[in-house]
């Protein structure tokens, strides 16, 4: 199959990829046929799995929105997928022009594109990582140049964590970016729940096959993610309940992915 311009010559083909299938559903045209049919198929047995995508992108949005309005002005979003409507840096440059914002992923096609978009937007980067390399993250050029360890930053992870499992570590990976941010940053969180549903076990079969296999998570395991933070009110919800600008109403199909943001606080007072 001949490659588009724009995509690097190693990507796999073979195998949906979970960038390129969210990308798709978003309405983005970074894909192919082979994360499209994927793509189908989920909204066979998931019909409402677009929606439940852009209720976790507005989540993502008023999450930075937060963060700008309680003073942070550097943003690192890990596992940030394919640019689309609304990437961080320009919700967050939009506020406070001032901002810097680091995307990294694993997925060339991802990171390919933010280059191309980034490329006269000196206080924005990209980074080809592995979220779990906490140590290959903090020291790529692109955080050593934008992001300053001394100030409060806002660590994003945005629908990523489920397809990191537990063999990578993601727990210790979390905790590696939470020890590294100064008082008064953020963690912004948002994952996929686990649920006893029937169609819920099938798309997870689903994605076992693609090239970005599912890992879902309790409410309770999610929140273990942000052990190191206060949890900011109104907790651990479902993304359309986190500080709704709008009242849309209640949003059943929307109860997939849960959302919460953290700050770590000046000292830690661990709850007995
Ligand atoms: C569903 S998209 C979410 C995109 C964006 N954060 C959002 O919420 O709109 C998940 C992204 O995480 C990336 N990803 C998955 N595992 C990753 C890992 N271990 N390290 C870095 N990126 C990862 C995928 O390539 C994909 O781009």
């Amino acid at each position: 199959m001949e490659l588009p311009r724009w995509a690097p010559a190693d990507i796999d083909l073979q195998r949906p990829n979970a960038a390129r299938v969210y990308d798709y559903l978003l309405g983005g045209a970074s894909n192919f046929e082979i994360d499209r049919v994927f793509a189908h198929k989920l909204l066979e047995h998931a019909p409402e799995a677009a929606s439940v995508l852009q209720q976790n992108r507005a989540f993502l949005a008023r999450a930075v929105r937060f963060c700008v309005e309680q003073g942070i002005r550097q943003f690192l979003d890990l596992g940030s997928g394919i640019p689309t409507v609304g990437n961080v840096h320009e919700i967050a440059q939009r506020l406070a022009p001032e901002c810097r914002v680091v995307y990294v992923d694993n997925e060339p096609i991802a990171v390919a594109h933010c280059e191309l978009m980034l490329k006269h937007n000196d206080n924005a980067g990209a980074v080809l990582a592995d979220l779990v390399d906490v140590d290959a993250v903090l020291d790529s050029e692109p955080v050593r140049q934008l992001i300053d360890p001394t100030q409060p930053m806002a660590v994003i992870l945005a629908a990523v964590l489920h397809f990191v499992p537990e063999e990578a570590n993601p727990y210790d990976a979390v905790a590696g970016y939470v020890d590294a941010m100064a008082p008064g940053s953020f963690l912004v969180l948002s994952h996929g729940a686990r649920t006893g549903q029937q169609r819920f076990q099938t798309l997870r079969r689903m994605y076992d096959q693609s090239s970005t296999p599912a890992a879902v998570r309790t409410r309770e395991e999610i929140q273990a993610f942000m052990i190191g933070t206060e949890i900011v009110e109104p907790g651990v919800v479902w993304t359309p309940r986190w500080r709704p600008e709008i009242t849309t109403g209640s949003h059943p199909e929307a109860e997939v992915i849960y959302a919460a943001v953290g700050r770590k606080p000046e000292v830690l007072t661990i709850a007995e």
